[in-house]
């Protein structure tokens, strides 16, 4: 029997591997990055979507420098929102279904129980605006849609929290860490299974998707030196206001994952589960953990 073929844009960051990984054997895929396709050119996008015609296209690329997105503004919008929507063009034009991912940056972070998919947006930085933007030319674009919105990704590949805060460790440095920003640690091998158990149920629409429970970054900090670190380290809460970082961030940003448990009959593991389970693999994998 023919697989289907699924095609993943942004194939080489920290989502698109995992992405990969979790399809391969069941599509054939076709995993590109910008150096072969840049999402920003409608000729690029006509030429390999039209050219390959996959069944799925899942589309991982973005600018996500959320604190440079403050002063390239028209650059993040390039990539995210005319990105997005040269792909779900070409996805409407050849059949292909799209998925692709949006962030808790579309909040303002003032509520304080978990965000619904219907809450209504209200990005304060300029990267959260840019994926707003992507949201709407997606709808707008490619009607028959998954958008999973996520958020604070790690894995195993590209820079993130994790390996910053273990790097930071082990070069003696004293970390200062926010302790008045909310949300929940996302495993990017859970939310690549999580896409694909929504792509397999036949999931429409926006989906939240993160791993369970609430934490903050201070203590997601030393959640990961407690159980990944072994010599004398310094750590510190601060407040968002004490540290300047160029973009605005919801204080409150965790995603209610609901509509993701009724539809696939899953809870999402909490995140203490999620993230222990990464530092044992990261342990045991060849360069251990950085
Ligand atoms: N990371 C998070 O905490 C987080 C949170 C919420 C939502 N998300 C969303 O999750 C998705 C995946 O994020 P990620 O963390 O995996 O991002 P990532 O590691 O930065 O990967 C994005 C990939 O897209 C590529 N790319 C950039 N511009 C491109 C272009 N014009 N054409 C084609 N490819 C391009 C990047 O290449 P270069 O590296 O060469 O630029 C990179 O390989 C994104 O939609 C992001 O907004 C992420």
């Amino acid at each position: 029997m023919n697989r289907k073929t699924l095609l993943i844009t942004g194939g080489k960051g920290m989502l698109g591997q995992e992405v990969h990984a979790r399809f391969a054997g069941k599509y054939e895929i076709r995993v590109t990055d910008l150096a072969e396709f840049d999402v920003t050119s409608p000729g690029e996008c006509r030429r390999v979507i039209g050219g390959l015609c996959p069944d799925v296209v899942v589309h991982c690329a973005a600018y996500t420098a959320v604190d440079r997105a403050e002063s390239e503004e028209a650059l993040a919008f390039r990539v995210n929102a005319d990105g997005t929507r040269n792909v779900a063009r070409e996805c409407r034009e050849h059949g292909a279904f799209m998925v692709t991912f949006g962030t808790d940056y579309v909040f303002d972070g003032n509520s304080s129980v978990p965000y619904g998919e219907e809450d209504r947006p209200h990005p304060l930085s300029a990267y959260g605006r840019s994926k707003l933007a992507a949201e709407e030319a997606l709808k707008a674009e490619a009607p028959g849609h998954l958008l999973v919105r996520t958020q604070w990704l790690y894995g195993a590949h590209g820079r993130n929290f994790v390996f910053a805060v273990l790097d930071k460790a082990r070069r003696g440095e004293p970390l200062r860490v926010v302790s008045d920003q909310k949300g929940t640690p996302t495993s990017a091998v859970d939310l690549a299974d999580a896409t694909g158990r929504l792509l397999e149920s036949g999931a429409r629409g926006t989906f939240h998707f993160s791993n369970d429970g609430e934490t903050t970054w201070f203590d997601f900090a030393s959640f990961l030196l407690a159980r990944a670190f072994r010599g004398p380290f310094s750590i510190s809460p601060a407040l968002t206001g004490d540290l300047s970082y160029p973009a605005p961030r919801p204080p409150y940003s965790v995603l209610s994952k609901e509509k993701y448990r009724e539809v696939t009959g899953v809870v999402p593991r909490r995140w203490e589960d999620a993230v222990t389970d990464f530092l044992k693999t990261m342990h045991e994998g060849e360069g251990a953990i950085r």
